[in-house]
């Protein structure tokens, strides 16, 4: 029995032994409702049952927020856990036995590292918070925030705290301190709060600087954050990334924030880290900051088992712009909602809510206006509606649509985009109107060439090119569908009109590429390939399979993506019969890509 199979076995056990309506009618009062289970849903807030389990089918769904899962996806959703974890809590309850893993010496030693990187931040933030508070040099620190509006209560709950000025605390105030508490200097400075002189010394990273604890979602401190007093640079400091701190998974707030962001199914996402305490001053709590990074997808993916609609409050400069579009594609490919508001010129979040009181930031949020709608309305302005504005919108939009990383999610913005634009969705991929003649000259320009593709779709390409006798079979696989960029598209069509004259020699093509770029990658691609020898076509029959694999696993997930939009109508109307045949079909193409995807 392979490891995978084993897995699966484990997990049906535990399945059978765990019946999902005990288990979750130990979080949430369930009614018998015919043949299923009713109750409040404990992923939004809601005052009429629209929560129900599903024993028959061992699966559980919220006509209210749409969140649904089986009995793994509840405990990891409703407990905060991992995967393995919720595997185990059920094992133990149980009584499954789980197959007792061998920690090998490397994995032993990297979990006891992590162990003491935890507790050495814990430990820090401690004596950063006790100096801020209490010790009388932490005075010009507690000034400092009383100035900018953070009373006691949020330097509390946040756990700010202070690092001393040198002058007044030395160079080695925590290092010193930590020190004493027998923590070694190696790991003092791997946790980031010493920085290693040349000379063999050390110092301290965070010196006179207010410092924002940055918490995992369990709750433990894993870095920090330090904000100078007053002017100088840099204005932020952050500890370096370590085993326990990635920042482009991380949110400030998020650990503080996540039951109210829970509870209101919105976050807000605001720039500054004094945004966010500041917000919070006026009673406003469902927001998150990044540490200093643009939003990722990782980000969108620890907000979304939290809420639906993800509003960021921007200020209006190019900058922001910028960022709010590049995470399109990552809303798409976690279906949360996004959104943005923006700032009136001049203001941050901080300086508005200080101004106009919580009403000037819920006002903005409520007439925020989805992501992709508020690119397009920014675009318009910049190049106006005329046809040439209109080309110069779809080049854009073009360029944006080939950063989705997955057909399903390049199928949504070419349906998107198209319609906003009037035109059909072939037009809006072959790009602007123009003559034949230009057509051809710059496809290389307007579509990205063959070396630009994305990595699967260039595999594509090299195949094709290689191998042109096995088009056919993956057109029956559904080649067509997954091919989104134009370049391919084109490619792809050459090969059926070379193909109608008899086998194509692959040299044959060269002459009907129209970029010149293409041409030099295919002609590399042809020399390279030559002496490869494939005289029985087995390497080519195996590259096939991949590639045939690998297009059925990106139509699962189309499939997938149009199904939670058809499941998101279905429940709108009220067609409760439609949502469950729906949902089931969803658990079946999710489980078969999982199958894919080993
Ligand atoms: P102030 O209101 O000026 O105190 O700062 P802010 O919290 O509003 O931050 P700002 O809008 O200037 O910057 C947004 C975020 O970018 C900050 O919260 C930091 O996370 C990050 N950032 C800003 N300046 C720096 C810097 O000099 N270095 C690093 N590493 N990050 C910075
Ligand atoms: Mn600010």
């Amino acid at each position: 029995m392979t490891l995978i199979d084993q897995r699966d076995e484990i997990k049906n056990r535990i399945r059978e032994a765990a019946d999902i309506v005990q288990v979750i009618g130990e979080c949430v009062e369930l009614k018998k409702a015919g043949s299923r289970f009713t109750g409040l849903c404990p992923f939004h807030a809601e005052k009429t049952a629209s929560f129900s389990v599903n024993p028959q089918g061992q699966f559980f769904h919220c006509f209210g927020c749409g969140e649904s899962g089986d009995v793994f996806s509840f405990m990891m959703k409703y407990h905060h856990l991992t995967f393995p974890d919720a595997l185990k809590d059920l094992a133990g309850r149980y009584h499954v036995d789980l197959p007792e893993r061998k920690m090998s010496d490397a994995d032993r030693a990297r979990m006891q590292k992590r162990d003491q990187l935890y507790r050495i931040n814990k430990s820090a933030s401690t004596i950063y918070q006790d100096y801020l508070l209490s010790s009388e040099n932490g005075e010009s620190a507690r000034e400092y925030l009383r100035q900018r509006g953070v009373p006691d209560e949020i330097i509390i709950k946040y756990q700010l705290g202070y690092a001393p000025d040198p002058d007044v605390g030395g160079w080695k105030f925590i290092t010193s301190r930590l020190q004493s508490k027998k923590f070694s200097t190696v790991l003092i400075e791997q946790a980031g709060l010493a920085v290693k002189k040349d000379n063999g010394g050390y110092y301290d990273r965070f010196r006179d600087r207010v410092l924002f604890p940055i918490f995992d979602m369990s709750g433990r401190v894993v870095a920090f954050g330090g904000r100078i007093l007053g002017e100088g640079k840099p204005k932020y400091m952050n500890s370096p990334e370590s085993m326990i701190f990635d920042k482009s998974r991380l949110l400030f707030g998020l650990h503080q924030h996540r039951e109210v962001i829970r509870k209101s199914r919105r976050a807000l996402v605001v720039e500054g880290n004094f945004d966010l305490l500041l917000l919070a001053v006026h009673g406003i709590d469902n927001v998150v900051a990044p540490l200093g990074t643009a939003l990722t997808r990782q980000h969108i993916k620890s907000l979304r088992g939290y809420c639906d609609e993800v509003v960021l409050l921007f200020d209006g400069d190019s900058a922001g712009l910028k960022a709010a579009r590049r995470s399109i594609p990552f809303f798409l490919a976690e279906q949360v909602e996004g959104k943005v508001a923006l700032l009136p010129h001049g203001h941050d979040p901080d300086s508005l809510v200080r101004e106009k009181g919580a009403t000037g930031i819920t006002d903005l949020v409520e007439r925020a206006k989805p992501l992709a709608e508020f690119v397009f309305e920014a675009l318009v302005e910049e190049f106006g509606l005329t046809l040439s504005g209109k080309s110069l919108i779809m080049q854009e939009l073009a360029a944006l649509v080939q950063e989705a990383s997955d057909p399903g999610q390049k199928d949504l913005m070419v349906a998107h985009f198209s319609e906003k634009l009037g035109v059909s969705p072939a037009r809006f991929l072959s790009g602007p109107v123009r003559s034949f003649q230009a057509e051809r000259q710059d496809v290389g320009e307007s579509s990205r060439s063959f070396q630009q593709l994305p990595r699967k779709q260039r595999q594509l390409v090299d195949f094709l090119v290689l191998y042109p006798e096995f088009l056919q079979e993956l057109q029956k696989g559904g080649l067509a569908k997954v091919v989104t960029e134009p370049a391919l598209q084109e490619l792809v069509h050459s090969l059926e009109q070379l193909g109608k004259m008899g086998p194509v020699a692959p040299e044959q093509l060269l002459s009907l590429l129209p970029g010149e770029k293409d041409r030099q990658y295919v002609a590399d691609l042809l020399m390279r390939g030559a002496g490869a020898g494939d005289e029985d076509g087995e390497r080519g029959k195996a590259l096939c399979d991949e590639l045939l694999l690998w297009i059925k696993s990106a139509l699962r997930q189309r499939d997938g993506a149009s199904l939670q939009k058809q499941i998101h109508e279905a429940q709108r109307s009220g067609d409760f019969a439609l949502v469950e045949s729906l949902l089931k079909e969803k658990m079946n193409v999710i489980r078969e890509k999982r199958l894919l995807s080993r």
